[in-house]
């Protein structure tokens, strides 16, 4: 069969990059250590009330200054409702739920997670801005999903 050289070379190129992608994935994977974000930590959704640090969730102050937030999602709210950093605050937040699917998301930032039963989501943040953050359900989760939320206050 013949192939024209335009076509083998078009194909040769296509082949090299593909080496060249999956050698960058291959890279970032393993020797940076670039992994998806999530679903890393498990936990037994029927016993998270039980499970230290969510039986008691909210606020620990790390020694290095910066926070961990541990919030439980449930039909429909979030535990803890309101929370109070410091301004400049790097929070880091563990989300799971004890039921369905729900949502993490805090609007005018990066956080952005699900919050599944059976699973520990994590996401750092730094609260470089004063001010009332709101913490909403963006998972459709039931009949009240729409005034699922919390709050977070930066001051
Ligand atoms: Cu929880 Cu929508």
């Amino acid at each position: 069969m013949h192939v024209h050289k335009y076509e083998r070379a078009w194909l040769a190129f296509g082949m090299v990059m593909l080496a060249v992608f999956l050698a960058t994935i291959g890279f970032a994977a393993f020797a940076d250590n670039i992994n998806p974000p999530s679903g890393l930590q498990s936990i037994d959704p029927t016993k998270v009330a039980q499970t230290p640090p969510f039986d008691k969730p909210g606020l620990r102050k790390l020694s290095d200054g910066s926070y961990e937030a541990y919030y439980v999602a449930h039909v429909f709210s979030f535990d803890p409702a309101t929370l109070t950093v410091p301004v400049g605050s790097r929070v880091t937040f563990y989300v799971t739920s004890t039921d369905v699917v729900h949502g993490f998301f805090i609007p005018g930032t990066d956080v952005n997670m699900m919050a599944v039963p059976g699973w520990v989501n994590t996401q750092s943040r730094t609260f470089d801005r004063a001010g009332e953050y709101l913490l909403i359900c963006h998972e459709y989760c039931g009949i009240d999903h729409q005034d699922m939320f919390a709050k977070i206050e930066v001051r």
